[in-house]
């Protein structure tokens, strides 16, 4: 899968791209980082981005003419083009997994205000917003939404770790430990050290449903659970189906 990312300050994305697993699995082949600068693209002697929105109001609008050079620019054949925005469509794990299905995704950048409308009009293929709020930089979201997607590229995490963590069951992971067993008097649950492979997964999947009912209870009641679950559901102090934690089923 190649990214190509689209922004006015490539030295955030090379921070990320150059680290960690986003390295290893662009040293091995299964992803490439493009980054376009977008001002290469801008064409006054300032090599303006930005310019006051029409109509007036706080803050700077980025022009449609270097990023439509920018977008141009791209070497791809079929391009799905993104714009990480906060009026975007909400981000999930199973929007992750449609995207990691594209050959080539354009991310553009914003900063300010937001890019000029007609871009959006006629480039970009979805809005996504990556939550709830506000940040400065576009870059960020466009990482977010890239690392989410491309670490589920086969070869890039071992598939164990990929089936077993948060959202794919739709239960959040539970706890983990390692050395050592005694870390300032706190020890190490005595179950993980027991070998026991059904009273360990019997154990994290408790601990899974825990957490989620006091974490992000609201996935649950959306879920179809298992009798397993169900039990767990029951058995909890103050939870359990009877006392209105759980409507789902
Ligand atoms: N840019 C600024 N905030 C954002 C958000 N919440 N999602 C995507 N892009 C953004």
């Amino acid at each position: 899968m190649n990214f190509h990312l689209l922004t006015l300050f490539p030295d955030i994305i090379k921070g990320y791209a150059d680290s960690s697993i986003a390295a290893k699995a662009s040293e091995s082949g299964v992803i490439s980082f493009d980054i376009v600068n977008i001002r290469d693209y801008a064409r006054d002697k300032h090599k303006n981005c930005d310019d006051y929105p029409f109509g007036g109001g706080a803050g700077m609008v980025m022009k449609p003419e270097p990023l439509a050079g920018a977008l141009d620019a791209v070497q791809a054949e079929h391009v799905r083009v993104i714009y990480p925005t906060p009026a975007g469509r909400l981000f999930t794990q199973h929007y992750a997994e449609e995207l990691s299905r594209e050959r080539d995704i354009v991310f553009i950048c914003g900063r300010y205000e937001g890019i000029d409308q007609r871009i959006i009009d006629t480039y970009v293929d979805d809005e996504i917003s990556i939550g709830d709020y506000v940040i400065s930089s576009g870059e960020i979201a466009a990482l977010v939404i890239a690392d989410a997607v491309y670490r589920l590229i086969e070869g890039v995490i071992n598939a164990e770790s990929l089936a077993e963590e948060s959202f794919t069951p739709g239960l959040l992971e539970y706890p983990q430990y390692t050395r050592p067993r005694d870390f300032r008097g706190l020890e190490v649950p005595k179950v993980l050290l027991s070998g026991h492979h059904e009273r360990i997964r019997e154990w994290r999947l408790k601990k899974s449903v825990e957490k989620t009912m006091q974490n992000r209870p609201e996935l649950l009641e959306t879920k179809q659970v298992s009798e397993e679950v169900l039990h767990i559901l029951n058995d909890l102090p103050h939870g359990g189906i009877n006392n209105g934690y759980y409507k789902g089923n």
